[in-house]
């Protein structure tokens, strides 16, 4: 079986058990972790989810990380997207108006979380996702990225939406001091077989 097929049987064998689990509902708090569990599985097989497969975006190129999506339902409910970066990532304190889990494969993407404040937003937290950890997020909580040049990151994240379909998403604009809503991810590379 080639690499890729490999690939394709072990994400839909994963997707198919995270929709069995979730049915139509909307996930919980509890229900996230058996998801990043499952996710946390796939992601041992490091083989099949390499930089040699899922390069980051070229030299050059100004916005350092894409994003490959590796399932989406017809109905657009759980889009799995390996996430790639290679040098400095920053993503503003922002929701996601459905569900994410992140999942790391190698390297390092720290997620800072986030209350809302009068004014803003006060951090309450931090983790690093890397191989074996992983964050939950439900549609209202907040959380920033950030990568550091280095050693080139993999993770996967899963939404319970596709990002395309996610138009509201609300981000903390610091130099504005307000919300603003999240412009389309420019960088999304189809990586379906
Ligand atoms: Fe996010």
């Amino acid at each position: 079986m080639s690499r890729q097929s490999q690939r394709e049987s072990r994400i839909k064998e994963s997707v198919d058990r995270i929709r069995g689990m979730t049915g139509s509902g909307h996930p919980d708090k509890a229900l996230l972790l058996k998801i990043e569990e499952e996710l946390k599985e796939l992601a041992t097989a490091k083989d099949l989810f390499s930089l040699e497969d899922f390069p980051p975006p070229e030299d050059g190129v100004k916005r350092r990380n894409c994003l490959y999506r590796l399932s989406e339902d017809e109905d657009h409910r759980f889009a799995l997207y390996a996430n790639v970066a290679s040098g400095a990532v920053d993503a503003p304190p922002h929701d996601h108006t459905t569900w994410a889990v992140i999942v790391g494969i190698q390297g390092r993407e720290e997620n800072r979380f986030y209350q809302k404040t009068e004014d803003g937003v006060a951090i309450t937290g931090n983790q690093v996702v890397e191989a074996g950890t992983g964050v939950t997020l439900l549609p209202d909580d907040i959380h920033s990225i950030h990568i550091t040049p280095g050693e080139p990151v993999i993770n996967f994240h899963m939404y319970g939406l596709a990002l395309e379909q996610l138009s509201g998403r609300n981000y903390w604009s610091s130099v504005n001091r307000e919300w603003k809503v999240f412009p389309a991810h420019t960088d999304i590379r189809e990586a379906r077989g």
